[in-house]
């Protein structure tokens, strides 16, 4: 047998390949255990939290190589390589500037891991490069620059990802699945999620405490949600009404003599054009992590959970119900992702991603988030802000005239 030409597609078994106990075999001998030749070289600008994340999971997945960094700070730059030394032992390149960070012949793909305020400055160096670009979430912090990033993409000659990947946690994979696929629920009418979390995490410079530079609460964290929403509705919104606030985080929080002015709870209601209506709930100021998503259609609802008590030091369960009544069979299942997945980040969504990443780099087909779905994601998220400002329903049809957004509608 010739292990060298084994299939990609051939199980992994990781769990015994690291095994201390199973290093004795032989390269020759390898074939579960054989890992993939990385096929292509990754550079990473923001070595942060989710920069080195995707540092890890490329890794892991094996399909691509990290092979340069590129950060304005020095120790962000430094952590990252000590933590990238703990489990690849291959050389990481470090750029000078952002500049030689992209365009770098050697490398295949560009990963922009910085604060929401820099991503659309960043992406016009990066997009002269021509490569394949995967810009995280949100794509900008106003709607205009969002705008203006899904027509640089329109026209590019390369692809760019965004990097809304809980579309790829397991129960949303799932729910997905049973109502859009398999339509197990009928015709969707309602969609209601929620999230309960602790506050916004400690981040460099603190560029999460302030709406100037995340783009605000709704955009910054909750595009993630109505990236969900708008998928599952199958539908454009016409109307938002949303009501919250800062009641409890960072009332207190000064920098620089600028007081945060951060959101930490919201309730959001949405009306889509296809009669859809959804709601979606944020508060910030519990313990632990919990989501939550029920959809009813005419037939049939479908419950997910997602539930991550890091205080027990646990990974997150998640599990899907489907209720159908008399219609047929109805079940509850755990969903949850092989440890391994699960705990290399956001609960295995982000190992999904990068799959999605490097089969777009091969040509083939994905689901991943397109800009012009990271631009819809901040459209719900921004009329969403809108209403909280206002007191009022935000009517998206006045709303996307009044924000040059005309264009957009019905497409
Ligand atoms: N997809 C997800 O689930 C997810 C999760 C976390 C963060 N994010 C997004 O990723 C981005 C980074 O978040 P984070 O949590 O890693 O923040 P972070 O503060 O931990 O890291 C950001 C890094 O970018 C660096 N940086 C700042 N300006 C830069 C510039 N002009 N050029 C190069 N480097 C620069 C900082 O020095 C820092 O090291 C944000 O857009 C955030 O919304 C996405």
């Amino acid at each position: 047998m010739n292990n060298s030409k084994a299939n990609k597609n051939k199980p992994r078994l990781r769990f015994f390949e690291d095994a201390e106990g199973q290093q004795h075999i032989a390269e020759a001998d390898q074939y579960l255990y054989q890992r993939p030749a990385a096929s292509h070289n990754l550079v990473v600008i923001g070595t942060g939290t989710i920069g080195q994340e995707h540092m890890r999971v490329a890794t892991l997945l094996g399909r691509a190589q990290i092979h340069g960094i590129y950060d304005t700070q020095q120790q962000s730059m430094d952590i990252a390589e000590a933590n990238f030394a703990r489990y690849s032992d291959k050389p990481l390149l470090r750029y000078r500037d952002l500049e030689s960070a992209c365009n770098d012949s050697a490398v295949d793909a560009l990963f922009i891991c910085t604060p929401n305020y820099t991503h659309f400055e960043i992406l016009q160096t990066a997009i002269k490069s021509g490569k394949p670009i995967f810009l995280e979430k949100p794509m900008a912090t106003d709607l205009q620059d969002a705008a203006a990033t899904e027509a640089m993409a329109r026209a590019y000659s390369s692809f760019i990802q965004i990097g809304l990947q809980y579309r790829y946690k397991a129960q949303y994979v799932e729910a997905f699945h049973e109502a859009l696929s398999r339509t197990s629920l009928g015709k969707i009418k309602t969609i209601s999620l929620s999230e309960y979390r602790p506050p916004f995490l400690d981040k460099v410079e603190q560029w999460n405490k302030f709406n100037a530079k995340s783009g605000g609460t709704l955009v910054e964290k909750c595009c993630h949600y109505f990236d969900l929403i708008n998928l599952l509705a199958q539908s454009q919104p016409v109307k938002i009404y949303a009501s919250g606030g800062q009641a409890v985080n960072f009332v207190d929080f000064e920098r620089d003599g600028e007081k945060s002015d951060i959101d930490d709870h919201a309730f959001v209601v949405i009306d889509y054009a296809n009669g859809t209506r959804a709601n979606f709930t944020l508060n910030m100021f519990c313990h632990d992590f919990s989501e939550e998503l029920v959809v009813t259609g005419d037939r049939g609802r479908l419950t997910t959970k997602e539930v991550f008590n890091f205080h027990q030091q646990q990974g997150s369960v998640a599990s899907v119900a489907i209720e159908v009544g008399e219609l047929g069979p109805s079940k509850t299942m755990d969903v949850t992702y092989p440890a391994l997945i699960e705990q290399s980040g956001h609960h295995g969504a982000t190992y999904f991603e990068h799959i999605a990443f490097v089969d777009q780099l091969e040509a083939k087909s994905v689901s991943a988030a397109t800009p012009l779905q990271g631009l819809w994601s901040m459209i719900v998220a921004s009329a969403a802000q809108a209403s909280m400002a206002s007191g009022g329903a935000v009517d998206i049809n006045q709303f996307m005239a009044a924000n040059g957004l005309a264009d957009y509608l019905n497409n």
